[in-house]
């Protein structure tokens, strides 16, 4: 596969992660790869070998050991940096936890907390919606997840903890390494904080369902009480987990539907055709799951909105031994980055690729793409466990937001394009203008 060299590509990917990997596919084509510390890293943006590294060959693969070190102290060995035979006896112990009928029961909680967000907007005002889907965001996996009083102040607690930790994070990817715990700089001092003080309230609440001994239909009761032939959970391992579903559950959502907002902002129609189709299915009920098969169209501008401005942009795997996958030579140690952001750009699957066109989700057309070619939540055994709660989180609130306010920006306003750890419209947030439907 094409090479590049090292120092270059370094600096190219530390300057501008996502104009990095749409250039390198447009100049170097759909998989080429680059050394960096000796180390090889694979780009690809081919569906055969996504697949093939998702699906068919996912045993082959691990999460790359520098991302594992640089999330330990945070994560440890939560579910997303874990592998093997521990990351299957906890996947086996979560995933009913997130079995239908219990996200199911969540759908109330997300469309209280996003009518009491909008209870807050004034008509005239100006808001930056991404600070507003943080929040909203937040409150829904703490209150699901934990069954936290919000009132109680922990659901700041939390937020403040994830924005010095997301803070440290983005600064260890660019180094490459993690620091280590004594690096005496003030942001590694408030990253430990921000992840003791996340520890604190996870063993307040872990003491009180113990105490309780009752499962009170949180994520968190449930993991508790999850039993398997070896037994429960470690309080650690019950930490890491938490810890890993805030993370994993937050910033990946809200600024899915930061991005949304930002679409339809910028596409009146399209914004027209979404509140023609709340009017016709929902009348004047609010939104329930019932609803949602119905809402078809909303679902294809969410999905549209997950190719064309993706919130999680990347993910990686390293290969645990020498194999030959749709016609590459990959040796062990190699990592390969699925490049999803740039994927959506690749005309061969999405003609007029640029354009925000959610038509184009038509049964025949997703039939028609091939494996591997649309995995925002990645796919196979390590697909996102919470795929079915984020989209129907999404829906919810979008659907609750859209019938009684105008999708729009500040005049003039054009956010920035960061790519960290999830693509993000930057601290200038989005600003919009608060204008109730048909005002
Ligand atoms: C729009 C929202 C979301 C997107 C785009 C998204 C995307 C992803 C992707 C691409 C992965 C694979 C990462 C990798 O392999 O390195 C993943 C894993 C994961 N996600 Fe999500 N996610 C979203 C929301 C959520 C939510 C709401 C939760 C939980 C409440 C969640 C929990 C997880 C977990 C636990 C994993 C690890 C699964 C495993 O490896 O067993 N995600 N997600």
């Amino acid at each position: 596969m094409p090479g590049r060299p090292f120092i270059g590509p370094l600096r190219e990917m530390q300057a501008d992660r996502g104009r990095f990997l749409i250039e390198g596919h447009a100049r170097y084509g759909d998989t080429f790869s680059v050394r960096i510390f000796g180390r090889d890293i694979v780009f690809t943006r081919e569906p055969a070998l996504i697949n093939a590294i998702n699906v068919t060959h996912a045993q082959s693969f691990h999460k790359p050991m520098h991302i594992k070190m640089m999330w330990e102290p945070f994560l440890g060995q939560g579910l997303v940096p874990n592998d093997g035979p521990s990351w299957k006896r906890q996947h086996k112990l979560i995933m009913p936890g997130f079995h239908k009928r219990r996200v199911d029961a969540y759908a109330t909680t997300m469309v209280d907390f996003t009518e009491r967000l909008l209870s807050h907007w004034v008509p005239g005002e100006q808001r930056d919606v991404r600070a507003d889907l943080l929040e909203l965001t937040l409150e829904i996996v703490t209150k699901t997840l934990f069954d936290i009083d919000i009132a109680a102040g922990d659901a700041s607690a939390i937020h403040r903890a994830m924005v010095d930790i997301s803070e440290r994070l983005v600064g260890d990817a660019d180094l490459l390494i993690p620091r280590p715990r004594w690096w005496p700089t003030e942001a590694n001092r408030r990253k430990y904080k921000a992840i003791h003080a996340l520890e604190e309230i996870i063993w307040r609440v872990l003491a009180d369902r113990r105490k309780n001994g009752e499962d009170r239909g949180d994520l968190f009761s449930h993991m508790v009480f999850a039993r398997d032939d070896a037994g429960g959970m470690s309080d650690k391992q019950l930490r890491d987990e938490s810890i890993t579903l805030i993370f994993a559950g937050h910033e990946t959502t809200a600024h899915a539907l930061t991005w949304t907002w930002y679409l339809l902002a910028k596409h009146p129609e399209i914004a027209a055709r979404v509140r023609e189709e709340l009017t016709r299915v929902l009348g004047s009920e609010r939104v329930t799951v019932e609803h949602l098969p119905q809402l078809t169209y909303l679902e294809s501008v969410l999905k549209e909105s997950l190719r064309v401005l993706p919130s999680v942009w990347a993910y990686a795997r390293e290969a645990q031994e020498d194999l030959t996958l749709a016609g590459y030579a990959l040796r062990k140690g190699t990592t390969v980055t699925i490049s999803h952001l740039a994927m959506s750009q690749n005309e061969t699957y999405y003609p007029d690729a640029a354009r925000f066109l959610p038509e184009r989700w038509t049964r025949e057309f997703e039939k028609s793409l091939p494996k591997g070619a649309y995995t925002p939540f990645a796919a196979g055994p390590r697909v996102c466990l919470g795929k079915q709660f984020a989209m129907m989180e999404m829906l919810m609130v979008l659907a609750t937001v859209l019938r009684r306010f105008e999708p729009n920006l500040v005049h003039g306003f054009e956010p920035d394009f960061i790519t960290e750890l999830s693509r993000h419209p930057g601290p200038r947030g989005m600003q919009m203008i608060v204008q109730p439907a048909g005002g």
